[in-house]
């Protein structure tokens, strides 16, 4: 079976003020009755699957536990990591943990807790085309055909079919600037990295032992020095910290010449800002998105959410005005990818 990897430590700053350090984005009910987290959780219910790992920061254990409890799920592993090192460290320690719980080398499909996916054939049908590749010896990426010049995806050149039905990768570019978004969009030939994977614990522990020896080495150990707590796994703090900060599209993808992509069409989004969670959200006939206690006049394709106070906007367009209890955002929709810098100011110097 399939060993799914839910990675669940992200901190989601795009999204403030509703996603915080205490309780970011995965774990909110962002697009319905339940959290992006809960919804990845559910997107592995299915027989081609083994129980799931989880991965997040210690600080959110009690959130993952209680969500996962909330559905009826039960996970394989809670694994925690002790310092915030981005998803390459987290994706080398998962794998060397499914490799000694589940013997043999078992196939992965690391799975983002910030997406919207309509899951439909198509879906499993690339699932299944990505297993055959990934047991084939490639890392599977998925991609998604790009309508914008997006600076905040990784993007994939693909080439010629391999023989699992999955295309080779020509060259992977993670996060290209605006220029260079647009060139890849103007030229064709290009996917969005969905942010799924599917390969063996081996062949990514193979791979990243050869291009990132680093992360290798101080994940693997702070699995094997890491300590079992009741429901969850704690990494040894002393060898994670020394991995570096870095994530496995920069560490791995970027690098690597074993890297397959299977085209998707069905809908995919990253719900990692403001102007991604209008576009995915039902709209009244002047395109706006509201919560219930927001009163709007002569306002149109904005979004105006509110648990707390009653809020009022009024002749404006394109905008977000996010409230949660101790902090108000107003900006425009059209801004929405600088949230997260803005955030990271405010928090070096409050
Ligand atoms: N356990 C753990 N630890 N999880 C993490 C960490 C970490 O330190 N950092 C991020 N994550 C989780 C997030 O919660 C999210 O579910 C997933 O890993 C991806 O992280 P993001 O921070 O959302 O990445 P991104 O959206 O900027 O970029 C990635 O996804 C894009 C598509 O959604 C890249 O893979 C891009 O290439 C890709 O296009
Ligand atoms: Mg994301």
């Amino acid at each position: 079976k399939i060993v799914p990897v839910v990675l669940a430590g992200g901190q989601g700053t795009r999204l403030w003020p509703l996603s915080r350090s205490v309780r970011p984005k995965q774990f909110l009910n962002l697009n319905g009755d339940v959290s992006l987290f809960q919804q990845a959780l559910l997107r592995v219910l299915d027989d081609r699957y083994a129980a799931p790992i989880v991965i997040t920061n210690s600080e959110y254990r009690f959130l993952v536990a209680e969500q996962a409890q909330e559905m009826g799920i039960a996970l394989a592993a809670i694994m925690l990591e002790p310092v915030v090192r981005n998803t390459a460290p987290a994706i080398a320690a998962a794998s060397v943990l499914a490799e000694s719980k589940f013997g043999g080398d078992p196939i992965l499909h690391i799975l983002a807790s910030d997406h919207a996916i309509d899951v439909d054939d198509e879906y499993w049908h690339s699932i299944d085309t990505a297993r055959t590749a990934a047991e084939g010896g490639m890392l599977v990426t998925f991609g998604v055909v790009p309508t914008v010049p997006e600076t905040g995806y990784g993007y994939i050149e693909a080439g010629e079919p391999t023989e699992a039905g999955a295309l080779q990768v020509v060259q992977f570019i993670e996060k290209p600037d605006a220029v260079r978004a647009q060139d890849m969009l103007e030229r064709g030939g290009y996917f969005w990295n969905s942010g799924m994977f599917v390969f063996s614990a081996r062949t990514f522990l193979d791979e990243a032992e050869a291009l990132a020896p680093d992360v290798v080495e101080h994940a693997g150990t702070a699995v094997v020095k890491g300590v079992p707590d009741l429901d969850f796994f704690r990494l040894e703090e002393e060898s994670f910290a020394q991995a570096p900060n870095i994530s496995i599209d920069y560490a791995v993808l970027e690098k690597s010449d074993k890297v397959a992509v299977v085209a998707v069409g069905y809908r995919w989004s990253d719900l990692g800002s403001w102007d991604a969670v209008w576009k995915i959200a039902d709209k009244d006939e002047a395109g706006n998105v509201a919560h219930q206690n927001v009163s709007l006049t002569n306002t149109q394709r904005s979004l105006v959410l509110s648990d707390h106070a009653h809020v009022v906007v009024d002749g404006l367009e394109d905008v977000a005005v996010i409230v949660s209890e101790d902090a108000v955002y107003v900006g425009r929709l059209s801004n929405a990818q600088q949230v997260g810098s803005i955030v990271k100011r405010l928090r070096a110097n409050p």
